[in-house]
């Protein structure tokens, strides 16, 4: 069974950008088979970790549910999206990428959800590290489609308004009974020192500070990709040392 570290917060908080850091690393440290998943519909993990992105499962599905001619005679409708999404697995130099994207066709999302589950739970078996880039917010914590993480990571700024926001994060995970072992919480983006006093209410570990890094700002702008900073870029060496407390 892999070891599911899920990356969730806020829009703009830095959940792509950590979650592409953290592929980084987990390759970095030869830690074993690596599955990087955008379950973002507005999907740009691919680029951060400047590669290609293939079709996503969102496309797949579309394509079936148009022709459904194409389903070969005899094979069960499921064990045909189980193979296609197989083939969209793109594989890269020391990690794997699935982006999942979003279907745009009419049809029960219902059942779109329970294929996206499905894939994943599948996929956790096959990998030693499942790195997953959730969609802001909670939408995607209440369609459930992140049953289990061993890391549920939430991404907050450090003002008190992104705190709460993070602490309602955990609160729903635990309504929703996904299952976590470790809810950890990480300040991106910030270079003071965090006021103890903030962190009163918010029940979730904070692990550590990840510092506003011109390095990655200089990437953003210019197109660049997390694998092009430099190995001593602050945020890196900053996650490096917060690593042992991720998995
Ligand atoms: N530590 C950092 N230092 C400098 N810039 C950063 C840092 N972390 C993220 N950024 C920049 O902040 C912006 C938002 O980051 P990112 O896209 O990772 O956030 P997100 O939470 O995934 O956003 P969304 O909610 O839209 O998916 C990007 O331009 C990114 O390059
Ligand atoms: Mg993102």
């Amino acid at each position: 069974m892999g070891y599911v570290i899920a990356i969730t917060g806020k829009g703009g908080t830095g959940k792509t950008t950590l979650a592409a850091l953290i592929v980084r690393l987990l390759r970095e440290r030869k830690a074993g088979s690596l599955l990087a998943v955008d379950a973002d519909p507005n999907s740009n993990l691919a680029e951060v970790l400047g590669v290609k992105s293939s079709q996503t499962i969102g496309a797949i599905l579309d394509d079936i549910s148009a022709h459904p001619e194409n389903i070969p005679y005899g094979m069960p409708k499921d064990r045909f999206i189980e193979y296609q999404v197989q083939s969209a697995i793109v594989e890269n130099d020391g990690f794997d990428l699935l982006t999942m994207g979003r279907p745009e066709g009419p049809g029960c999302y219902c059942y779109v959800n329970n294929v996206l589950r499905n894939t994943m739970d599948g996929l956790i078996k096959d990998y030693d590290y499942i790195v997953i880039d959730n969609e802001a917010g909670l939408e995607h914590l209440s369609r459930r489609t992140t049953r289990r993480a061993d890391t549920l990571l939430v991404v907050s700024d450090a003002t008190v308004v992104g705190l709460k926001a993070a602490a309602r994060i955990k609160q729903l995970a635990e309504e929703l009974k996904i299952q976590t072992k470790n809810e950890l919480l990480v300040i991106n983006a910030y270079d003071k020192n965090l006021d103890e006093k903030k962190m009163k209410d918010i029940k979730l570990k904070l692990i550590g500070i990840v510092p506003y890094d011109k390095e990655i700002e200089k990437a953003a702008l210019d197109g660049g990709s997390v694998m092009g900073l430099s190995h001593n870029a602050v945020s890196l060496a900053a996650l490096r040392k917060l690593g042992e407390k991720l998995w």
